[in-house]
């Protein structure tokens, strides 16, 4: 196996971006559908491919932007902020939601598989150079977006993954203190 220590770099100094700061230009088609294939090549117990990626350009995240209130089962204020402060600019949104008619594998571990879609977006995204940020809000609980968006209802929105370049540099955040999470297993 090749080294690749630009993975490494990449995976060390990853950050989000804001949504509402993702700025044009977004990733080319030819770009999107490399993103598309690393996305979908993750461990997936039973080779279910238990996914659903739909593409949401800037039109179509208006739209849904613009349904949002009359979706919106929640208090008004939690609206006013996702309005004001999501969803809204970013030049591709990926909606990712699980796909579990299948029983071969367990139902957790097919929905752990796109969790994993998710990140291999985010990370291929960095490393064509764009910025993203994964949401959920309150619309990935919804009810009423799911089937807007066309997901059945038992089904999961895992995540929305805004994409785009970058406005500014995001600062680094605190990370876990490794001996905090990690210990030597002794049995
Ligand atoms: C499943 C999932 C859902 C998330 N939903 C939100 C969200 O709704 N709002 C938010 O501000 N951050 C959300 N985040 C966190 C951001 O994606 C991001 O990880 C966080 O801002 C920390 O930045 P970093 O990725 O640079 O460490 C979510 C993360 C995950 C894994």
């Amino acid at each position: 196996m090749k080294r690749s220590p630009e993975t490494i770099e990449l995976l060390l100094t990853r950050r989000s971006q804001l949504a509402a700061k993702l700025v044009p230009p977004g990733p080319t088609e030819e770009e999107l559908d490399t993103i598309l294939r690393c996305a979908t090549r993750v461990p997936d117990h039973k080779g279910l491919s238990p996914w659903r990626i739909q593409i949401a350009d800037r039109a179509t995240q208006d739209k849904l932007h613009a349904k949002l209130p009359e979706l919106h089962e929640g208090d008004p204020a939690s609206l006013e902020k996702t309005n004001s402060k999501q969803a809204k600019t970013a030049p591709l949104l990926l909606i990712v939601s699980s796909r579990t008619p299948s029983t071969k594998a367990p139902r957790s571990e097919q929905i752990l598989s796109g969790a994993t879609v998710c990140q291999n977006i985010i990370i291929a995204a960095n490393a064509f150079g764009y910025r993203n940020q994964w949401l959920s809000e309150w619309f990935a609980y919804s009810d009423k977006v799911k089937t807007y968006l066309g997901v059945p209802t038992d089904e999961e929105i895992i995540g929305f993954i805004y994409i785009g370049s970058e406005s500014e540099i995001p600062k680094e955040r605190p990370r876990p203190d490794l001996t905090d999470i990690v210990s030597k297993l002794e049995l």
